[in-house]
């Protein structure tokens, strides 16, 4: 049996920084997901690690290729890191987890697995003393120098941009379409309206392109036969000064 272990990973033990997710009230958060196999697969890397500054992903590096790599906006960041050092941080990082996580499948085979883990890391206090300086001081320096980079990237109010499109398929209701695209923050609010009242969608989508760091949000509502009923679409976004309203103009 292939089994996948996706762990939150310090510099020295299997510890993840928690951090706050969202980038609200100019709250920033960093977070490393690294992720090992214990068998091989077929084309897929045995040691991946991926960084995000709050909802955007902005470095790689995998067990393959051994480079550590900037991402969607960060391509275009100089200064921020020093990626052909980080790359050598980033393989002693896979050595560790991986040599780590061969240790917890054998503490597996036995029925008290964090048992023995806590146990083995209480017996040497420099491993609980580098996991703190690594968490409460090494993480938030680091957040705070990628932040002196990233601010801008991180605080843009890009405006949604509206369209309303429909769909009939033969023998269907009519669908019509809202889509918002091209905005950051991801938080929206997209919904329809028939006379001014509220519709539960048929069908709703949420997209994060990386490469340009903009999210794209779409609401589909269905529309009864003979309905002549007007149809509008509301954005609300953080970026608008007032909601953005769309008539659906019936041709
Ligand atoms: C796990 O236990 C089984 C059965 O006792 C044994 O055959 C196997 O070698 C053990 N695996 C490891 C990794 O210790
Ligand atoms: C962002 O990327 C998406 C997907 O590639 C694309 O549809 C959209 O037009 C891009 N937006 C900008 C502003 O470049």
């Amino acid at each position: 049996m292939v089994r996948m272990v996706p762990v939150l990973l310090s510099l020295l033990l299997l510890l993840g920084p928690a951090v706050p997710q969202e980038n609200q009230d100019g709250r920033y958060s960093l977070t490393y997901i690294y992720t090992g196999l214990s068998k091989h697969v077929e084309d897929v890397p045995a040691f991946q690690a991926l960084g995000s500054l709050n909802d955007l992903q902005f470095f790689r590096y995998n067990s393959k290729d051994r480079k550590s790599q900037p991402m969607g906006l960060w391509r275009q960041v100089e200064g921020m890191e020093d990626w052909k050092q980080d790359s050598q941080l980033q393989k002693a990082r896979e050595d560790i987890f991986m040599e780590t996580l061969k240790d917890i499948v054998e503490y597996y085979n036995d029925s008290n697995a964090a048992q023995i883990t806590k146990q083995k890391w209480e017996a040497e206090p420099v491993y609980v003393q580098r996991a703190k300086a690594y968490l409460e001081e090494e993480c938030p320096a680091t957040l705070r120098k990628y932040l002196k980079y990233s601010k801008n990237i991180l605080d843009r109010q890009d405006p949604p941009s509206v369209v309303v499109t429909s769909h009939q398929a033969p023998g269907e209701k009519k669908k019509l379409k809202c889509l918002a695209y091209d905005f950051y923050p991801g938080k929206i609010d997209v919904h329809w309206t028939r006379a001014g009242e509220v519709q539960e969608p048929e069908l709703r989508g949420d997209v994060l392109h990386n490469g340009n760091g903009t999210y794209q949000s779409w609401v589909v509502v269905a529309v009864p036969p003979q309905d002549t009923a007007p149809y509008s679409c509301h954005v609300q976004h953080s970026s608008l000064a007032q909601p953005l309203v769309v008539p659906w103009e019936a041709s």
